[in-house]
């Protein structure tokens, strides 16, 4: 009998787990046994496993996070640690991989398929919805949903106490949680890490929506640069992120000092991560899981199953490597329009 592992790596997002029921599902129908590597690339380093079964997964299908547990393992940053993993692939009687994750975890697959040759294939995740050569990454949009529910409760509070409040959001360096919260929940002005924030604007705005509503609320991409010191001295992963989050604080107490209106900060932080799927992020996973599982099968590897122009298409895994998926310029423009034009 053929064997298949499946991992998870990087921040959790809501979908992993229906992901997993459609490797599961779809391997073991062509005839594998399916098993789970746990903690991501850690698990594959460490040759440690997690028994997947037909009961576990189908429980799993509503549950947020990940039965495999994750990880921001970087083999390449440990000393011999892509050769662990083939020696390790090999030991563990692998005969294809599923990697499930962003663009840290599908590029570490990447350069294991270019430089080793193991036959692997990625499935995107991410609430960052940054994967390059796709247009839908899992658990973007159930994070969109507790984004855009929080922005609405704020808005309650914020007009009951004639305030301004500012919502920080997660998203990394693509401001798409945070353009999309802004447009779906109706807030006043949106700052993106795609841009270097127009202060004076974003000011001269808040302060026109509080003379004629008396209320504003502001959402803020937990990877907007309003002052680079900010981050100096925050912890790298293994992959050189820096660890970001605070700016949404800077950000009213400007509104505050400079406009004299009382303005509170909410960071959103993890909540956002977590929770059960939605029905989108239920299905597609599912259904990229298991055409990743096809083309594994087919001999047809190094591939990740991206949504693009509505279906799941093959595309080399190489091309994810090194590179993320900023908001196009053009979008951007687009919304300005619910925010004074942005100052752009
Ligand atoms: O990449 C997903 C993400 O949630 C980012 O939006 C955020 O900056 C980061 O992970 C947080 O990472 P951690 O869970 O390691 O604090």
């Amino acid at each position: 009998m053929k064997r298949i592992g499946v991992l998870t790596g990087g921040g959790d997002a809501p979908g992993l787990n229906p992901a997993i029921r459609g490797v599961f599902y779809k391997a073991s129908a062509l005839g594998f046994e399916v098993v789970g590597i746990a903690d991501g690339w850690k698990g594959l380093l460490e040759k440690k496993l997690v028994e997947l079964t037909k009961e576990k997964v189908d429980e799993a299908l509503l549950k947020g996070g990940t039965i495999l547990g994750s990880s921001r393992t970087n083999p390449y940053k440990r000393e011999g640690g892509p050769e662990s993993v083939v020696a390790n692939f090999k030991e563990l009687g692998l005969d294809g991989l599923i990697a499930i994750g962003g663009e840290d975890t599908l590029g570490v697959a990447g350069r294991l398929v270019g430089e080793y040759h193991l036959p692997i294939n990625g499935v995107p995740k991410t609430i960052d919805f940054d994967v390059p050569e796709t247009d839908f990454t899992l658990g973007f949009f159930t994070a969109l949903e507790v984004t855009t529910d929080i922005l609405e409760r704020l808005q309650d509070t914020a007009n009951s106490h004639h305030r301004a409040l500012v919502l920080e959001v997660m998203g990394r360096h693509a401001g798409w949680l945070g353009l999309f919260t802004a447009v779906a929940g109706g807030a006043d002005y949106v700052l993106l890490p795609e841009q270097k924030p127009n202060v004076a604007h974003m000011l001269e705005q808040v302060k026109s929506v509080l003379d004629t509503k008396g209320y504003a609320v502001v959402v803020v991409s937990e990877g907007a640069i309003l002052d680079e010191n900010l981050l100096k001295n925050r912890p790298v992963d293994e992959f050189g992120h820096v660890q970001l989050g605070g700016v949404g604080e800077s950000v009213a107490q400007l509104i505050q000092d400079h406009l004299g209106v009382e303005t509170r900060c909410v960071i959103l932080g993890h909540a956002q991560r977590g929770g059960k799927p939605s029905i989108l992020d239920r299905i597609l996973p599912q259904l990229q899981a298991i055409k990743a599982v096809e083309w594994l099968n087919e001999g047809h590897v190094g591939v990740l199953a991206a949504y693009r122009e509505g279906s799941i298409k093959p595309i080399e895994l190489t091309k994810v490597v090194g590179r993320n998926r900023p908001i196009p310029e053009e979008l951007i423009k687009d919304f300005s329009v619910f925010f004074n034009g942005l100052g752009l």
